[in-house]
């Protein structure tokens, strides 16, 4: 087979493969070893001296990164991508004691940016999401899941899913879709929320559906937003219609929703402060991702940390991300979440980045195709001149990758300086 680029010899090759994966060599990490590639492809993964002769490298772009570390793509599995506006007021409320619910409570918080997304254009939304993008490739990140949720009206809602479909067909990082119609109760129906619900099982569902605008439906189920049968209802009717299952889940209160994340055996579920001891064997039966919020229980100055050494003993997939969004949690960088994620759960470096590779590819369902540095696997790369992978995770700001590979080739990386949020 003619291969079209190959990386050898690498000094460090982060595979997370199981193949190379054991007790002492947890993250499947060979010294001296090489990557190959064809088309969008990696076909084959070991140590440089054990090439294969079946494969042609007479025409192969050959790079030397002996001296560098190379892992899977990163993978950011859970963002509020798209929206117009910013909070930089709330930030100061809630320094000042008022709390995240009675923000929201009060017509701020998520209806803020729901009545500023609205005022911004189509194309606005969409040069704000490509500029983000652009800061989230520049950090080695290839994929991202990014959430409707700032319409909260049909119109609205299928807008900002076209913006993201857009955003995945321009931009070289693969984008995820997520429709997340239940993100708050609009102020629109306050006073009868059932009419919405029925809006969003019958009406937003079926448009978003038939028009292959999303592969997930997640909601906000939380006291005073969605209860946990509101929940159920709105996720049933969804996965009904073929959509996989998130749910924005114990962040605020023991609410029960990521029981009801298990039960419905969604895909993953979401933030998880306040999730029970004794519901977490049903995260491991069902399969269920945990994926962990470290900047938004930052910036929402929250004390209480998930029962992260539970989960990991009991065998649950634990996944990091970002939760992009412009109130609680402003901040497009993984790599400083990361930080935060090894720092706040007292993680070793190693479980953060099968978090963000391995367990993030589960959390957004391409656990075959990403992830892993694996033969059969897309050829999404990020290269970092460190000698020691850990750096990455350990440094707080200040280390990028000198290359990303997405699919196959090396893109070319910006740094945006125009800004990622808008003041209206
Ligand atoms: O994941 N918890 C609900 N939703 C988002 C916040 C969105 C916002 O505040 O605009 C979250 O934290
Ligand atoms: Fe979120």
């Amino acid at each position: 087979m003619k291969i079209d680029r190959a990386l050898a010899p690498v000094g460090t090759l982060v595979t997370l493969s199981d193949r190379f994966e054991g007790d002492e060599n947890p993250l499947g990490i060979l010294s001296k070893g090489a990557v190959l590639i064809k088309d969008d492809e990696i076909v084959w993964v070991g140590k440089q001296d054990d090439v294969p002769s079946e494969f042609d490298l007479s025409e192969a772009d050959i790079q030397d990164l002996s001296e560098d570390t190379v892992f899977p793509g990163f993978i950011d599995c859970h963002t509020h991508l798209v929206f117009g506006g910013s909070r930089a007021n709330e930030f100061d409320m809630r320094v000042r004691g008022d709390s995240y619910l009675e923000i929201l409570q009060a017509g701020g918080g998520i209806n803020a940016t729901v009545r500023m997304t609205r005022e911004a254009s189509f194309d606005e939304l969409y040069d704000l999401g490509m500029r983000r993008l652009d800061a989230m490739l520049r950090e080695g990140v290839t994929t991202v899941e990014a959430k409707s949720g700032y319409g909260l009206t049909l119109e609205g809602e299928l807008r900002l899913l076209e913006v993201i479909q857009a955003l995945n067909r321009d931009h070289v990082v693969d984008v995820v879709p997520t429709f997340l119609g239940a993100h708050t109760i609009p102020e629109t129906f306050k006073t009868n929320p059932r009419e919405y619900v029925d809006l969003v099982i019958h009406e937003m569902l079926p448009a978003v559906v038939e028009r292959g605008l999303a592969e997930f439906c997640d909601i906000f189920c939380e006291e005073g937003v969605y209860d946990v049968e509101t929940s159920r209802e709105i996720l049933e009717a969804a996965r009904g219609r073929g959509l996989k299952l998130k749910v924005h889940a114990d962040q605020l209160t023991a609410s029960g929703g990521g029981r009801l994340a298990a039960e419905l055996r969604a895909t993953s579920a979401e933030h998880l402060e306040y999730l029970r001891e004794e519901d977490i064997p049903a995260f491991k039966e069902a399969g269920t991702v945990a994926v962990l919020l470290p900047i938004a229980a930052m910036y929402l100055m929250m004390e209480k940390v998930p029962p992260v050494k539970s989960l990991l003993e009991q065998g649950v997939p634990v996944a990091f991300a970002t939760d992009f969004n412009p109130g609680s949690a402003p901040c497009l960088s993984l790599l400083t979440t990361m930080t935060m994620a090894a720092i706040l759960y007292r993680l070793p470096s190693d479980e953060v980045l099968r978090g963000v590779t391995v367990h993030a590819a589960r959390a957004v369902g391409r656990e075959a195709r990403l992830g892993k540095v694996e033969a059969g696997f897309q050829a999404d790369l990020a290269v970092f001149s460190v000698g020691d992978h850990r750096l990455v995770v350990t440094t707080f700001g200040g280390i990028l990758p000198s290359r990303v590979m997405k699919r196959g080739r090396w893109a070319s990386l910006s740094a945006p300086c125009e800004p990622i949020m808008t003041t209206l």
